[in-house]
Formats: structure tokens, sequence, C-alpha cells
């Protein structure tokens, strides 16, 4: 048991958000710790927006070590932190907060821990890749503006609501070529993708048999990403497996979001084995 090994050293971190029930990462965050017989344990804190403030006060006068931030803080929290690292400036979230001797630091893991998981699971190169991303909320914000570390040729985005995806697109044009679209538009597209990342929630858990896009846009030479990761194999990846094309589902994502808070906290690499492990990767 962890219980038996806390002492008056042991750091502490958590997640907050609302709700916080479902959480899977004080699993998958201790089992890290553990790992790396690091004494630190992880928790997860029931937070109400109306409480934020005071949650964050909590944090510097409990001296957590740090902080994960879950739906619906991620924006809000930004205002009670000392420093937004770069990234999360432009993807306007923060879901990791460290404590560094007093002062809170926000960063966002989301799309880099995407990007890492991309990489490391397919072996893609994403250098000169022309990248199609469904979706232009906030999950496609992060994943674009990591994306654009990775010099892709192009990134279009296309959405349901035709003015998030150009207005999104717009915001990126600083780090990446990027042109925003309708979602029925792709079909001018169709010759020129080789990876296809859906950040939309079409095809989550319990509307399994949609996908975002027709099957006819599918072809065999592309790779096929999807954020969603209950269920494992949504609609979309599925009919991108009919058709012979490598597939990436999106419970990486959370796994290495997850490892980028363990480093930033720690100093160590994250032991993502032993976190797949436990998430029963
Ligand atoms: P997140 O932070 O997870 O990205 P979000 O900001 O609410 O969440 O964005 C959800 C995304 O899924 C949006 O791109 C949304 O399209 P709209 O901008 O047109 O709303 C997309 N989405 C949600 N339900 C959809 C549906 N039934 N069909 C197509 N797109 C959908």
């Amino acid at each position: 048991m962890l219980s038996s090994k806390v002492n008056t050293s042991t750091k502490m971190y958590g997640v907050i958000g609302d709700p916080i029930k479902h959480s899977k990462s004080p699993l998958m965050l201790n089992r890290a710790f553990q790992e790396m017989k690091i004494n630190a344990i992880y928790g997860a804190f029931h937070v109400e927006t109306h409480q934020l403030k005071e949650a964050m006060e909590g944090l510097r006068a409990f001296k957590l070590g740090g902080l994960n931030v879950t739906i619906p803080h991620k924006v809000e929290v930004m205002s009670y932190i000392d420093e937004i690292d770069e990234g999360a400036k432009v993807i306007g979230a923060v879901n990791t907060i460290v404590n560094d001797n007093g002062k809170l630091v926000g960063y966002n893991t989301d799309g880099i821990g995407y990007v890492r998981s991309l990489k490391e699971e397919t072996e893609l190169d994403l250098t000169g890749k022309r990248i199609l991303i469904l979706g232009a909320g906030g999950a496609a914000r992060g994943v674009a503006y990591a994306l654009s570390g990775e010099s892709p040729e192009h990134i279009w985005i296309a959405n349901r609501t035709t003015e998030r995806a150009t207005e999104l697109a717009e915001s990126m044009q600083p780090y990446v070529q990027a042109t925003g679209m309708g979602i029925s538009d792709i079909t001018k597209i169709n010759n020129d993708v080789d990876l296809v990342i859906n950040t939309t929630s079409v095809g989550m858990h319990p509307q399994v048999d949609y996908s975002p896009i027709p099957s006819l846009f599918i072809k065999e030479n592309m790779v096929f990403s999807d954020l969603i990761y209950n269920p494992r194999k949504t609609k979309l990846l599925s009919l991108a497996e009919e058709k012979g094309c490598q597939i990436h589902s999106g419970l990486g994502m959370f796994i290495y979001q997850g490892a980028y808070a363990f480093e930033y906290w720690t100093g160590k690499p994250a032991p993502i084995e032993a976190m797949k492990q436990v998430m029963e990767y």
C-alpha cells in the first residue's frame, strides 16, 4: 500500500476538475511515482468553479508540488497562476501547474503529449507531411500548435462550423501554413492528405456508429488518428483499418500528457511502459 510509505517528506500532487470521479490520472501517476521510487502521491480533488480561486490559494498554502487541471477549469485557472508557458498561452488553456518554490507556472501538455504518442506509436516522420485536422475546438488548437513544431508542409482544419475552422487556421499562421474549411469541402483535398486526425467528439461512446467523414474519403496511403479513447477503436479508425490504413488511437495522448506533467514536476523521464501497463494499453 502506498499510504504506509507516506511521511512528512512526501510531495503531494493531484488533479482538479468537476466532475473528477472518473479520472484515471491518480492510477497512472501514482504508478509512475512508485516505479521511479519517488516519495510522492497523487490525489483527485473535486473543485467546483466557484471554488477555483480558493483551490489555487490552497495549492500555494499546502505547497503541493503541482496539479493537473481538467474540465471545466483549464481556461479560468490561468487567472490565478504566476506564469504561463508560451505554448499554453497560444492554446489558451493550462492542464498542468508546476509549483516552482512558490511560483505557479502553467503548461499545456495535451498537444505535445498527443504528438509524442503519435510519433512513438506510428514511427511517422511528420516533417513535410500534409495533415487534415477534423474539428476546431480546444483539442484541435492544442494539436495544431504542437504539430506546427514538427515542420509539416500544410495543415487543413475542417469543421462543421466553417467560421471556427477559419479562425483557428488564421491564429496558427505565425507557426505553420494552415487553411480552414467546412467539413464538406474536404473532398477538394482528397488526393493531398497524408494524415487525418479527428479531434471532434463524433464517434465517442455511446454514439460509436458514426464517423466524422464519409468512408469514400479514406485512401489506403493515409494514416488515421483519433483523439477519442472510449471506444478504443472508433468507427473512423475501423473504416480506415478495413481499407488497410495505419491507425492510431487516443489513449496514447492521455498517457503522454501525463508523462509530460510527471517530467515537468520531477525532472525525471516518465516510466512510459509502467504507465501504459496500468492503463491496460
Ligand atoms: P474540445 O475542447 O474537445 O475540442 P469543443 O471545443 O467543444 O471541445 O469542440 C468540439 C469539436 O467537435 C468542434 O469542432 C465541434 O464542431 P463545431 O465547432 O461545429 O461545434 C465538433 N463536433 C461536436 N459534435 C459534432 C457533430 N455532431 N458533428 C460534427 N462536429 C461536431
